[in-house]
């Protein structure tokens, strides 16, 4: 096949987020986050691994950003952990967690690496949680305060900024299934979690507006949701799943109101004593692009007596049976139209919209490193396809404004701890150390031809 170009001015880069990769979890007065407590919990994360060590990014920030600029990126997307800044969620700052990052944005700035920084992916001050967490509206108050509080230490350097990434796992893996910390089952505090983590957005949003922030985000994990068959009952199914996955977020973030059905699906499970007037003018923010996170896509039926998914509250009734196909490590199957088709989505139901792919990657089982290589052809595959996907939404007439690899190097994977390996540079965990991977080779050569052979 020819060669594919991307616009000029694409941006290329690769993610990451604190507490997948720091390690260093008491040093410098950083306080416990809601994933110390849980990764403590028995059976809670494979294997009893917590994010105590981790990569050692925290120690080793400056070799991992050489490793970066040798791939060519443009851009680093990370999170700042809150913990490190407030180490109880509110009131005084650390200041030698802010300069953590300080050193880290400055070694990205000195290698031209533009530094773009998430403020919350999922490490909340357990002090927070012990007072509610993101179903208590206090929390979403508390996040604006610590908005503002690096956007004015950061705001020269740091142009491009992530509020929240994908509040659907923070809600629903949260405090639903109970999958992720805090690991509560209540679908009532998790569409309460939902309406803060999004009022949240918007209140940090206007902080970090008011302390001149170039560019304002949000990290969304939107699907393509998929119906088995075009049956009635199927595609029920779907318009709530998708409902559920993406307009719960997208309309009040875009449009600044719920969809009704999905006030309706909420009030099965709870009042909504949560949503206040007003409120949705101010998740309403000003949005210079839209982070999308993409792995797979979901695909749903209806099937009486199907038990459904815990983290899809109201699902009783279907099944999220994926049909048969190549699935990643994760068990996800890899389906790059479904990207496609999201972005199209977007592009049409809120025109004009900037988008950036802020994740995208997969899990392989490639722990060997053999005569100094991991010859990741899986994973190659899987960010060719995906990339090819997102040049057809281009052509079609999506704005899409770069891509961000997920993830610069394996890392802690939640609950999967360190089972599962998403990095285009491997790991050792007993060493520490980091060996790009075939795919990192492959990723800077897209890089430098700015698309694909
Ligand atoms: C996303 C998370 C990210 C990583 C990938 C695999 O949901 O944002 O931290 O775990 O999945």
């Amino acid at each position: 096949m020819s060669g594919l170009r991307f616009p000029d001015g694409f941006v290329w880069g690769a993610a990451t987020a604190s507490y997948q990769i720091e390690g260093s979890t008491e040093q410098d007065g950083r306080g416990p986050s809601i994933w110390d407590t849980f990764s403590a919990v028995p059976d809670a994360v494979t294997d009893g691994h917590t994010g105590e060590v981790a990569c050692e990014h925290y120690l080793r920030y400056a070799d991992d950003v050489a490793l970066m600029s040798s791939l060519g990126l443009d851009a680093y997307r990370f999170s700042i952990a809150w913990p490190r800044i407030q180490p109880s969620g509110s009131g005084p700052v650390n200041s030698r967690g802010l300069d953590f990052y300080d050193r880290l944005i400055d070694e990205l700035c000195a290698a031209g690496i533009s530094p773009m920084a998430t403020l919350y992916h999922w490490d909340l001050p357990q002090a927070l949680q012990n007072r509610g967490g993101w179903a208590a509206r206090e929390t979403a108050e508390r996040f604006a305060e610590y908005a503002a509080v690096v956007a004015a230490k950061f705001g020269d350097r740091v142009r491009s900024w992530f509020t929240i990434n994908e509040p659907w796992c923070a809600a629903f893996l949260g405090y639903a299934s109970g999958d992720h910390a805090p690991g509560i089952t209540a679908p009532a505090q998790a569409f309460a979690a939902v309406h803060h983590l999004l009022l949240g957005h918007g209140l940090a949003a206007q902080a970090i507006r008011a302390a001149g922030a170039g560019e304002v985000s949000i990290a969304l994990n939107c699907t393509s949701v998929r119906p088995a068959t075009d049956n009635d009952e199927d595609l029920a199914a779907v318009e709530q799943i998708d409902g559920l996955s993406n307009r719960i977020f997208l309309e009040p973030l875009l449009r600044g109101e719920y969809p009704d059905d999905m006030l309706t699906l909420a009030e099965r499970f709870t009042p909504l004593w949560y949503v206040k007037s007003g409120d949705g003018a101010i998740i309403k923010q000003p949005l210079d692009v839209l982070g999308i996170n993409y792995y797979t896509p979901t695909w749903v039926r209806a099937r009486r007596n199907a038990p459904g998914s815990p983290a899809h509250p109201g699902s009783e009734g279907m099944d999220f049976t994926a049909p048969n196909g190549p699935v990643t490590e994760m068990g996800w199957r890899v389906d790059p139209t479904g990207l496609t088709d999201l972005l199209l989505r977007l592009h049409k139901d809120y025109e004009g919209l900037p988008v950036m792919i802020t994740e995208n990657g997969a899990a392989y089982a490639d722990s060997a490193v053999v005569d100094g290589q991991v010859q990741d052809v899986d994973r190659i595959a899987y960010l060719d396809g995906h990339l090819r996907a997102a040049h057809a939404a281009i052509s079609a007439g999506a704005d899409l404004r770069g891509y961000l690899a997920w993830s610069l190097m394996d890392n802690f994977e939640w609950a999967f701890g360190y089972t599962r390996r998403f990095g285009i540079v491997h790991v050792d965990y007993a060493t520490q150390r980091r060996t790009p991977k075939a795919s990192a080779d492959w990723y800077r050569k897209v890089i430098s031809q700015n698309g694909l052979a």
